[in-house]
């Protein structure tokens, strides 16, 4: 096993435990609502938010109990995004995960309050005081909240929703993806390095700008391996995007088009981290990750 692969299960792990801690008891009244909270965000996932917010805090050398917190936030508000995803009046899924959808194990009202209630708790889990020094904790907490909100991903996910059947534009459609998948990864990164010293001036203005790089990126190769990879695979329905004639990167430039733009976009996003020397090592293997997974 690579160093980074031993990096990444270490995370991986570290963050099911604290998520774990961080969830109401499922046996807690009521305990439907929070057995499925702890369905939809325990036991899956790669884990890609935590792990980027946990490398750019290497930037700044932020304290891990911190990390940990933000790490759990951005994941939380991940987890939630999806059960509302898969639900019957949005993308309609039934596998998630590799398992049964929220909505399917419980039912659709379930799946609604869990979406609520994780969201809730990640603002909680990044508001605890003490966490860090109150304005910068504020400043953490105003960006997630952006990045959630309608001009971060419910935005995107509106943009998604009401483009279905049409043919959008390469702006269009980058301004959707940046939206519905970007800012959450870009909001991981910055969460990771706002958990330590302040960053100067240029290196917060180029680990922005590899922020927005690996979150198209991110969600560019999910469009291809929605066409490319199996169900099996990827734990959650393949082929779903053509199927509800959803406009992608592969629909729009096809699928080695798609594949070359990932490949620009990866050497876009280290080129922004070459100030930073060895520090962003873990950033640099993340997008090279994010850029050639397959599932
Ligand atoms: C899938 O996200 C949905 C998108 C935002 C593209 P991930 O591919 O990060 O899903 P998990 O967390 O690993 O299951
Ligand atoms: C999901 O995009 C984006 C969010 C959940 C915010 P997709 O609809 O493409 O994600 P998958 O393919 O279902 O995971
Ligand atoms: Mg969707
Ligand atoms: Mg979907
Ligand atoms: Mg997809």
């Amino acid at each position: 096993m690579s160093d980074f692969q031993t990096w990444m299960g270490q995370v991986q792990a570290s963050t099911e435990t604290a998520l774990a801690a961080h969830l109401p008891a499922a046996d807690a009244i009521p305990q439907r609502l929070h057995q499925a909270m702890r369905y939809a965000a325990l036991g899956g996932g790669k884990r890609v938010r935590p792990l980027l917010a946990h490398a750019a805090g290497a930037l700044t050398q932020a304290p891990i109990e911190r990390l940990e917190a933000a790490a759990c936030a951005v994941e939380l508000i991940h987890a939630y995004s999806l059960v509302h995803d898969d639900l019957p009046c949005m993308d309609d899924d039934v596998l998630r995960r590799g398992r049964p959808t929220c909505h399917v194990e419980y039912d659709e009202a379930t799946a609604l309050l869990v979406g609520d209630a994780l969201q809730t708790r990640a603002f909680e889990i990044l508001s605890r005081p003490g966490l860090a020094d109150p304005a910068q904790q504020l400043e953490m907490v105003a960006l997630l909240a952006h990045a959630s909100g309608s001009l971060g991903m419910c935005g995107g996910q509106a943009i998604d929703l009401g483009s279905v059947g049409q043919a959008l534009n390469q702006p269009e459609l980058e301004l959707m993806h940046a939206l519905k998948t970007g800012a959450l990864i870009r909001a991981a990164v910055l969460l990771g390095a706002l958990c330590g010293d302040p960053l100067e001036t240029r290196q917060r203005e180029q680990l922005d700008r590899f922020a927005k790089r690996a979150g198209l990126l991110f969600q560019v190769v999910d469009d291809i391996l929605d066409c490319t990879a199996s169900t099996a695979t990827l734990g959650k329905t393949a082929g779903k995007d053509e199927a509800a004639d959803k406009p992608t990167y592969v629909s729009l430039l096809g699928l080695e088009g798609a594949k070359s733009y990932a490949e620009e976009l990866r050497a876009d996003a280290l080129d922004a981290l070459a100030l930073f020397g060895d520090r962003a090592r873990r950033l640099t293997e993340l997008a090279d990750f994010i850029c050639h997974r397959h599932f």
